[in-house]
């Protein structure tokens, strides 16, 4: 696919989302949101929703996802998002995003949308996945309006958002493509992955993604755990008994090793080589507590921040409205132009 945003005359924008389907873990965090809390200082326009119709794909309980969008849009501004520069809103308080994604599922193909891999792993094979919903499947096609229906330029995710960036991208091309008349009109979106924390793996499985859906609570570091119960989860966290390595080639076949030594990277901003300076040749016996430290000291005042939110209905809702008049500003225009070049009715 040839690069195209380098020819796009528009602004740029960032826009990201997580989905409001249980509480938010350390992954989401430093994977997203402490780049989002960054990126605002760039200059450019930045857009940040709840998802909570991507949340409907797999069984929920709708008594229960209002208070979750809440939720979300509370960690958002306990990690550092700020409402006044930045739009916070419901995806379903923005009803262009299910307008766009319906001709956008007329611009995706089918061959397309079978190779996404997220599919498949959460819907499972056989009669499981005849079981799974049709939003599941086209769950991507959503994600790319999400994006697209703000000309979204710089997306920042963790690393298992990469594929769906992707087909983001196929899919801007290809409406340009069919759509454009040789103009830009939705600029193929950049994902932005932090070089470290992009992938935080379970404390509990070295070779799985650290997950709300984690049965384990211990596989995960909530963003509203106290410190005692991070200390408690590092301290219990699989490991293996050789002593942490001098190189961080010697990381690659021992994931939970590896894991940590990532999420000590991540918390405190060194590289892994710089945590190998210091650890190398020692135990996990002298790397947990100072593990356990670093990740109370730099999460405690998100997770204080975050459970002095969760008690502010008014004040989160205030933000949630705002934000999404905010964003449907600039949806509306994009919707206006979208729906001349396709050829809806207008008389
Ligand atoms: P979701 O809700 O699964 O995750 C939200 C963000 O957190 C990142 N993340 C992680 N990063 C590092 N390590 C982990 N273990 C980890 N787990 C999750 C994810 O990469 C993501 O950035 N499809 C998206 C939501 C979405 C979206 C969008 C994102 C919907 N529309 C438009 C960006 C733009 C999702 O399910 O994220």
């Amino acid at each position: 696919m040839t690069d195209t945003t380098s020819a796009y005359c528009g602004p740029d924008r960032i826009l990201s989302g997580m989905q409001p389907t249980g509480g938010l873990h350390l992954g989401n965090y430093l994977g997203a949101l402490k780049n989002w809390a960054l990126m605002q200082d760039s200059g450019k326009q930045c857009f940040f929703c709840a998802v909570d119709m991507h949340a409907m794909t797999m069984e929920y309980d709708p008594a229960l996802l209002p208070g979750r969008v809440r939720g979300v849009a509370a960690a958002y501004i306990a990690a550092g998002v700020d409402p006044a520069r930045s739009a916070i809103f419901a995806q379903s308080a923005v009803p262009e995003h299910a307008e766009l994604n319906w001709v956008l599922q007329c611009v995706a193909r089918m061959g397309w949308m079978e190779r996404m891999t997220q599919f498949k792993d959460k819907a499972g094979s056989g009669k499981d996945a005849e079981r799974a919903s049709v939003g599941l499947f086209t769950y991507p096609v959503l994600m790319a309006a999400d994006i697209l229906v703000y000309k979204a330029t710089h997306v920042p995710v963790g690393d298992d958002q990469k594929q769906h960036l992707e087909l983001a991208r196929d899919i801007a091309a290809r409406f340009n493509r069919d759509f454009g008349g040789g103009r830009i009109i939705l600029p193929e979106p950049e994902p932005v992955i932090m070089p470290v924390g992009a992938r935080i793996m379970s404390l509990k499985d070295g070779s799985r993604k650290m997950s709300k859906s984690d049965p384990s609570e211990n596989a995960r570091i909530n963003l509203y755990d106290d410190a005692d119960t991070i200390a408690r989860k590092i301290r219990k966290a699989k490991t293996d008994s050789e002593p942490l390595p001098e190189t961080a080639g010697s990381l690659d076949k021992r994931p939970e090793a590896k894991n940590l030594v990532g999420l000590y990277a991540a918390l405190t901003g060194e590289s892994i080589d710089d945590v190998l300076d210091e650890f190398g040749g020692k135990g996990f016996g002298a790397f947990k507590p100072r593990l356990a430290e670093v990740a109370v000291e730099y999460m405690a005042p998100v997770s204080e921040e975050y459970a002095r939110l969760l008690n502010e209905k008014a004040e989160i809702n205030a933000v949630l409205k705002n934000g999404a008049e905010r964003a449907r500003a600039t949806a509306r225009s994009v919707m206006t132009e979208v729906r001349a070049l396709i050829g809806y009715w207008n008389a």
